[in-house]
């Protein structure tokens, strides 16, 4: 098969583990006769100072030409103090919207190996097993109007969260198909105690409920959610839920499996002009820049993404199985980055990516 791919490292550490990624897609390639064509674009804080903007045109043309996009992170201290409109992440969010990729894939896992670096009690956490469906494309990231008008006591901001009908029925037709094909439970996440906009989520999750009546559907308010993937996270299979919930209980999910750095992604749901899927897979983690450069961010939720690359743009499962295998078999073999808490001396960034390729071995 010919897979091609556009990369974009992007900022801080999403360099280094994009690497790492990079490494572990050639490999695969090789391994199993896939040929790879690779190309390389900016997004992020790079883009602005190469080009002025956080999202050039061209990476957005790069983008839609590829198969699959992989990306690395975005974000950097020097914008803290910018506009949100002038900021690196404005870059992720527009390339998301750009492709039209809605519904956000965030699987969580308790890996046995890692049990002991979550700071939860083991029989919590054991044989946690989720996908966190994040809406990616609308919601208060994106609606209007927004913005900060006026000074001194007068200062307003404004922020908008919306949905309309078909953006909701469209990530939940998705996220009951994905319940499908697993353990046929789905928990719907909002703020319908508070919030229209959530009354409106529940309601068209309800209809939409009712073409998959094998599919068991509970909802459940954010707030009691958050609890609840920590006191008990196993009775979650599918977590379907709006963007910016889906942005928070992510990282709470991350705590689960142990770091952050091992949560990968996969963003789909669009077709191109002439058919073809859409796919951008990228780490849950962002850019950390305060241990960037030095070699020792975990790469595992961006190898993690290209295991979700394979499977869902090229619907090559036995390549996807076999890079997951790999990290499992890292995991085991204790050469992991600091943030896992190995016993011994922590694995750079680049031996964690050999290690996944010597696991995943010649064939
Ligand atoms: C994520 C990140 C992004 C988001 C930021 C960097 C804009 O936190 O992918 O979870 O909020 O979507
Ligand atoms: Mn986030």
């Amino acid at each position: 098969m010919h897979l091609q791919v556009l990369i974009l490292p992007g900022d801080g550490i999403g360099t280094e583990v994009t690497c790492e990624a990079v490494r572990v897609l050639k490999h695969v390639a090789k391994v199993y006769g896939h040929e790879l064509t690779l190309t390389e674009g900016l997004l992020g804080g790079v883009a602005i100072h190469k080009k002025g903007t956080p999202l050039p045109d061209e990476t957005v043309k790069l983008a839609l030409e590829a198969d699959a996009t992989l990306l690395g992170a975005v974000g950097l201290p020097e914008f803290d103090n910018v506009a949100p409109e002038k900021r690196p992440e404005r870059g992720l969010l527009g390339i998301r919207k750009a492709l039209g990729v809605y519904a956000n894939l965030r699987p969580v896992r308790a890996y046995s190996a890692l049990l002991n670096s979550s700071p939860l009690k083991n029989h919590l956490v054991e044989g946690t097993d989720m996908i966190i469906v994040r809406e990616l494309t609308g919601g208060i990231y994106y609606g209007t109007p927004r913005g900060i008008s006026g000074e001194g006591a007068e200062t307003r901001a404004v922020n908008t969260m919306t949905y309309t009908r078909p953006e909701i029925e469209r990530v939940a037709r998705m996220a009951f198909t994905l319940a499908r094909a697993r353990r046929r439970k789905l928990a719907s996440v909002d703020k319908s105690n508070v919030l229209e906009n959530s009354q409106l989520w529940r309601k068209v999750v309800t209809e939409v409920a009712a073409e998959f009546p094998d599919v068991e559907l509970e909802h459940i308010l954010v707030d009691n959610c958050a609890m609840q993937l920590i006191l008990n996270p196993r009775r979650f299979d599918i977590v379907l839920t709006e963007n910016m919930f889906g942005d928070i209980l992510s990282d709470e999910g991350a705590v689960l499996a142990g770091s952050i750095g091992m949560l990968p992604s996969a963003s789909i749901g669009a077709r191109k002009p002439n058919g073809a899927w859409v796919g951008l897979y990228e780490p849950v983690h962002g850019s950390a820049p305060d241990i960037a450069g030095q070699n020792k961010a975990n790469p595992l939720g961006a190898i993690g993404s290209v295991a979700a690359m394979l499977e869902y743009s090229f619907g090559l499962k036995e390549e996807a199985a076999a890079v997951n295998n790999a990290i499992e078999k890292v995991l085991e073999s204790g050469r992991v980055t600091a943030d896992l808490k190995p016993a011994g001396p922590p694995a750079s960034t680049t031996d964690v990516g050999q290690a996944v390729c010597s696991f995943i071995g010649g064939k």
